[in-house]
């Protein structure tokens, strides 16, 4: 069902980011991360819901040993915006002390999400802490947050598919594509 006052939404009609670019920017991350982790196994830790796909590729992607947990963050503010408040709504399932980690996000913005996600990890003491984003938007960082592995570098603008939403909209998408009109 469509909601009557929802506005009409505009993407792009070209993608800023086609499902090629994706797949051959994975294989490159994977073998950099391969790399660096020879011989650990990997816990990837995977922040519902907009990684969802890519962290499906990247864990098929890479050759280490890898096990995988997810975490979903609700940050309150606007469809657009992060606030920097950040709720737990649900925890890992698994002990992440001594582990290998390497937390897979979809966006970092402004930094807030992930910092707050990245001291709460670091207390739990893992034996290593490292972070792949698909996407960074540095333009609009506020945090002096470490991102060790980054799919694509962009400055402005809102973007949805490959697992990126605009209300929950979009997810589907095989690439990804501009909102036009936020
Ligand atoms: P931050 O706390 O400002 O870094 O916000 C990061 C989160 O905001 C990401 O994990 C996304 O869920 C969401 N986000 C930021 N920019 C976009 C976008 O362009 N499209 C979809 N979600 C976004
Ligand atoms: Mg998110």
């Amino acid at each position: 069902m469509t909601t009557s006052n929802a506005p009409s939404i505009k993407l792009s009609t070209k993608p800023l980011f086609s499902s090629d670019e994706i797949a051959a920017r994975i294989e490159t991350l994977s073998a950099q991360i391969d790399k660096d982790y020879r011989g650990r196994e990997i816990l990837m830790i995977a922040v519902l819901k907009g990684s969802f796909l890519f962290v499906a590729d990247l864990i098929r992607a890479v050759k280490t040993p890898a096990v995988i947990d997810f975490v979903r963050l609700a940050s309150y503010g606007s469809a657009t915006q992060s606030s920097g408040i950040i709720e737990v709504r649900k925890d890992l399932e698994m002990s992440i002390k001594d582990k290998h980690v390497l937390v897979v996000e979809d966006i970092v913005d402004s930094g807030l999400t992930l910092e707050s996600l990245r001291s709460m990890l670091l207390n739990r003491q893992p034996a290593s802490l490292k972070i792949c984003t698909l996407i960074d938007k540095q333009a609009h960082r506020v945090t002096d947050v470490p991102v060790d592995y980054i799919g694509f570098s962009m400055d402005d603008g809102f973007i949805v598919g490959y697992g990126l939403d605009l209300d929950e909209r979009y997810r589907d998408l095989p690439d990804i594509r501009v909102v036009e009109n936020v």
